[in-house]
C-alpha cells in the first residue's frame, strides 16, 4: 500500500514529478494526469509573464545525472492558474517562481485574489536566471519575503528550496521557515551552477551562462537525502517535507522516505526514461516494503537509524 497524503487529499502513491520536467504545456500536464503511479503533479514554475527561457542547448544528459540551464521557460502565470482551475484531473501543486522578492509578492497577491484554493509552491531557488541570485541562499531576504507574503496570503503555501551544504545553514533556514504557516518545503532544487566539460570537444555542453547549470539525477542523491533529513529534523512537524533529487530506483524512494520525506519527486530520471518510470519505481518500492514486512509508508517514514 503506497497511499500518501497531500495536505488532506489522499494519493495513490507518494510519487510526484519534479517541477520543470514534463509539466510546461497543457499536453504535458495532461500526460502527467494520465500517468499511473504518479500520486500528484506539480506544474512548471510560473512567472508573471510567459518566458522563452535560455537558448539551446539547455539540457544535457550525463552518465550520472543531468545538467540544465533552462531559464524558466513557461507559459506564464495565467496559463497555469487556468489549468489548475479548469483542467485539473489529478491532485496538483501549482508552482510559481520568484525572480525577485517584488515578483513573489505580486504573484501571490494575484493568487490570493483568485478562485484557486489548492496547494502552491513558491520556487525560491531557480539557479539559471542570468543576474538573479537564488533567493533562498539569502536568509534575511527569504524572511522578509515570507513575512510580507503571510501578511496577506491565507491559502496553502510551501517553498522550494535550493540545497544547503552546511549544518549551520540548515539551522538558519529552518529558523526562518518555522516562523510561518507553511504547508511544506520541497527540497532540493537543482544543485546550482555545476559545469560539465566535453573533453573531446574541449567545450561546455549547455549554452547559457558559459555552460554553468543546475545538476540533477543520481549524482545529487546524497545531497538531497541530507537536505530532507536535516530539514525534517529541524522543521515544525506541521511543515511537510517533499523530497526531490537523485531518485533512479525504488530503493532511492525508500531512502528519501526513511529520511522523512512525505512525498518524493522524480526529475532527471523522467527525462531519461519517460513517464513509465513511475510504474517501475512503485513496483520496486513495493517489493522492498514487502521484503521488509512494511505495510504502509508510515511504518518507516523518518525512521532512519544512526550508528
Ligand atoms: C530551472 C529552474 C529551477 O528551479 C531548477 O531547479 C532548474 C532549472 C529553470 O527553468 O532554469
Amino acid at each position: 500500500d503506497l497511499s500518501a497524503d497531500l495536505f488532506g487529499q489522499s494519493l495513490q502513491s507518494p510519487l510526484l514529478n519534479a517541477s520543470g520536467v514534463h509539466c510546461q504545456t497543457k499536453e504535458e500536464l495532461n500526460d502527467l494526469a494520465n500517468t499511473s503511479n504518479l500520486g500528484a503533479m506539480v506544474t512548471k514554475s510560473a512567472t508573471l509573464q510567459a518566458r522563452e527561457g535560455n537558448p539551446n542547448p539547455r539540457y544535457h544528459d550525463l552518465a550520472n545525472g543531468s545538467i540544465n540551464s533552462m531559464g524558466l521557460p513557461n507559459l506564464g502565470y495565467d496559463f497555469y492558474l487556468d489549468y489548475v482551475l479548469e483542467d485539473q484531473q489529478k491532485p496538483t501543486i501549482l508552482s510559481v517562481a520568484a525572480l525577485s522578492a517584488a515578483d513573489a509578492i505580486t504573484l501571490l497577491k494575484k493568487l490570493q485574489a483568485s478562485d484557486y484554493q489548492g496547494p502552491t509552491e513558491l520556487n525560491l531557488s531557480c539557479p539559471n536566471i542570468v543576474g538573479e541570485p537564488q533567493l533562498a541562499y539569502d536568509f534575511e531576504a527569504t524572511d522578509q519575503v515570507l513575512s510580507e507574503v503571510f501578511s496577506f496570503y491565507t491559502k496553502p503555501l510551501g517553498v522550494k528550496l535550493p540545497p544547503y551544504f552546511d549544518l549551520v545553514h540548515f539551522d538558519q533556514i529552518a529558523k526562518v521557515l518555522n516562523k510561518y504557516p507553511l504547508t511544506h518545503v520541497n527540497t532540493i532544487n537543482s544543485v546550482g551552477n555545476g559545469l560539465w566539460v566535453d573533453v573531446e570537444k574541449e567545450q561546455v555542453v549547455t549554452k547559457a551562462k558559459g555552460g554553468f547549470g543546475g545538476l540533477g539525477g543520481a549524482m545529487v542523491l546524497p545531497t538531497a537525502l541530507a537536505n530532507v533529513r536535516a530539514l525534517r529534523q529541524r522543521l515544525n512537524p506541521s511543515i511537510k517535507v517533499l523530497g526531490t533529487g537523485g531518485v533512479t530506483t525504488g530503493a532511492d524512494v525508500f531512502a528519501h522516505i526513511l529520511c522523512g520525506a512525505d512525498l518524493v519527486s522524480v526529475g532527471t530520471q523522467v527525462m531519461k526514461e519517460g513517464l513509465g518510470v513511475y510504474d517501475r519505481l512503485a513496483a520496486e518500492l513495493k517489493e522492498i516494503m514487502a521484503a521488509k514486512g512494511y505495510q504502509t509508508l508510515d511504518d518507516f517514514r523518518g525512521q532512519l537509524k544512526e550508528l
